[in-house]
């Protein structure tokens, strides 16, 4: 069932997000070999995207791995046992951040923050000046469970280069929907994934690595199915080290397509646009959004639940009755919150009709809404 079919639900939540019908068909294309020339130009013409949007000129990858196996290989790559790595802890992506780390017998050193909260530059140059030695930042740009951007992230990046410390970036759900230009922020490594604001399926992601970043990769010791460097030296030929999953290859050479069609501004500004309608339709309704306004996210809006009210039963009534579906937390917050993804394909229509859904559910549970408040909160920004 594709995004235009009638009594289809509209997936609200962080990702995976709604993935346009012309993505979908390009899937259907028959089977290649991945040692073929057909595939040499596939993955070509993604890999010159792809430089598009990462807007960088240094080497980027496409992995057969979700956005976890992306950030795997990061870490992995960048990380040797007894490396100090210093990671700001703010939610669930982070803490699972560091735990790769650890894994991989680095030392986190953490910055600890409440959730809601982003790192700020000064908070990550004084704790530089106090653990020396520290090999790489690891930072989630945006933090999924939480709802919040870290705004900074332009100013570590120089932080970061001034010190000769390597930037690795977890961009899995905000590439594609809001600023982020790799080599001018200084980000050594990034991983996005391509269910998110690509509005492509689920199943791959996709990293980026600075000419600084390859210095200290070539000198680590790798592992075999995530090795950057042999993912480097196929590349030269156009390929990938093991077998691709060539039609979701497909899928984002379509979406890919579609993002450089609108241009990357453009795409950002939808994102803006459609986040701000959310988060003025949210406090229209009298709920609380969960961070604080300087590091909200344009891709994940995440709001409090209200007191006394059964989040499960509002999400419920949402799919159910009026097919929209949106994500409660994760993590520490898991049954405080609710998040909705504003990203990939997110639309005027598609907000009008998730607040629309939110309010009709909140007042199907008894929670006193003003009928319309929130909806037309939305309209102000959107039309
Ligand atoms: C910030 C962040 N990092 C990593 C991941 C993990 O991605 P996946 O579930 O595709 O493995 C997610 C997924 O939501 C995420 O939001």
């Amino acid at each position: 069932m594709g995004r235009d079919s009638p009594d289809r639900c509209l997936i609200m939540v962080p990702g995976p997000t709604n993935v346009p019908s012309r993505v979908l068909r390009a899937m259907m294309k028959p089977m290649i070999s991945h040692r073929g020339p057909e595939f040499r130009t596939l993955y070509r013409g993604i890999l010159e995207n792809l430089r598009y949007l990462f807007q960088t000129e240094g080497e980027v990858f496409v992995l057969t791995a979700s956005g976890t196996g992306g950030v795997e290989c990061a870490v992995s790559n960048l990380v040797n046992p007894g490396d100090k790595v210093l990671i700001p802890v703010f939610g669930l992506f982070s803490e699972r951040m560091r735990e790769k780390i650890a894994r991989r017998g680095g030392v986190p050193v953490e910055v600890k923050l409440d959730y809601g909260e982003a790192p700020t530059a000064d908070q990550i140059e004084r704790m530089l000046e106090l653990e020396k030695d520290v090999k790489v930042i690891a930072i989630v740009y945006n933090e999924t469970s939480t709802g919040v951007t870290v705004r900074d992230l332009p100013e570590i990046g120089r932080i970061a280069k001034e010190r000769g410390i390597l930037l690795l970036v977890d961009a899995v759900s905000i590439l594609g929907g809001d600023k982020l230009p790799v080599d001018e922020w200084n980000v050594d490594v990034c991983v996005a994934g391509s269910q998110k604001c690509l509005a492509c399926p689920p199943g791959l992601s996709l990293i980026s690595v600075s000419e600084r970043a390859w210095r200290r990769i070539e000198r680590t010791e790798r592992p075999f199915y995530y090795d950057l460097v042999a993912m480097k030296s196929f590349r030269e030929r156009w390929e990938t080290p093991f077998t691709p999953a060539i039609p979701l290859f497909y899928a984002l050479d379509e979406a890919l397509k579609i993002i450089r069609e609108e241009g990357l501004e453009k795409r950002f500004e939808r994102h803006r646009v459609c986040s701000e309608a959310f988060y003025r339709a949210v406090e229209a309704l009298g709920l609380e959004v969960f961070p604080r306004r300087g590091v909200r996210s344009n891709t994940v809006i995440a709001f409090k639940k209200p007191a006394g009210v059964d989040g499960a039963e509002v999400r419920r009534l949402m799919r159910e009755r009026y097919k929209v579906v949106i994500a409660g937390g994760a993590g520490k917050v898991r049954d405080l919150i609710f998040r909705i993804g504003c990203m990939g394909a997110v639309s005027s229509p598609d907000v009008i009709r998730t607040v629309s859904a939110l309010e009709n559910a909140l007042a199907d549970v008894g929670y006193p809404v003003e009928a319309g408040a929130g909806v037309e909160a939305a309209k102000s920004v959107l039309f």
